[in-house]
């Protein structure tokens, strides 16, 4: 099974580095980054997981929980855990789902069996406060991800729910937005009044609102 945009995350329970988690309770009314990696005591995991723990204040900023999982046993996780601290530098601070049994892996769809039966992909889901899937991401095994392109992408979706606006190619916070083709010209008036540049009738670029 997969999961797509726009699905309701699906619910599960399983045990975690910090005891048994029901997600939906768990996720309580926040954004959640669940996210894979195939295996502990692994290298470019070991890199991830130290880099994920580095942007706790930039998680919370967004009042963003984020969530680990494998496949491997819970004993396993918290002996890596001290592997992690000692070679990135910082002390895990969110809890890994310890998903031995795959049902979570399987429900959400991270084992690829053409790549390995035995591992996750590196799966990314955002999910909103309202459980619906946003986004969802994957790498293969040999590349490490890039946690500041997932902040990125969260800016984008809290921004774009709050205003009729997109955000262009490599768009960072604070640079200007894309008007969205369903508000009018006329409609566009009162929602910017800072005004747009309409480089084509379809492409019209306003300054981030609300910033
Ligand atoms: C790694 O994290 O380096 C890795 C994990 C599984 C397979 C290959 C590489």
């Amino acid at each position: 099974m997969s999961v797509r945009i726009g699905d309701i995350a699906p619910d599960f329970e399983q045990d975690s580095t910090e005891g048994k988690i029901r997600f939906h309770d768990w996720a309580g009314g926040k954004w959640v980054v669940l996210f894979s990696h195939p295996k502990n005591f692994t290298p470019v995991c070991t890199t991830e997981l130290g880099a994920v723990s580095k942007l706790k204040a930039e998680f919370d900023k967004r009042g963003v929980k984020a969530l680990g999982l494998s496949v491997d046993q819970l004993t396993n996780h918290d002996k890596w855990a001290d592997d992690i601290e000692q070679t990135q530098g910082a002390r895990l601070n969110f809890p890994l789902i310890a998903d031995a049994d795959k049902s979570v892996s399987d429900k959400y769809g991270m084992i690829h069996p053409n790549a390995s039966d035995t591992m996750t992909v590196r799966s990314v889901f955002i999910i909103d406060p309202n459980k619906k899937v946003r986004l969802t991401l994957t790498y293969p095994a040999a590349t490490g991800r890039n946690f500041d392109e997932i902040l990125r992408t969260i800016d984008s979706l809290q921004l774009t729910d709050k205003h009729s606006v997109a955000t262009p190619a490599d768009w960072q916070q604070g640079e200007d937005v894309i008007i969205v083709p369903s508000v009018t010209d006329e409609a566009a008036k009162e929602k910017f009044p800072q005004g747009w540049k309409a480089l084509r009738p379809y492409l019209r670029v306003t300054p981030q609102p609300g910033k």
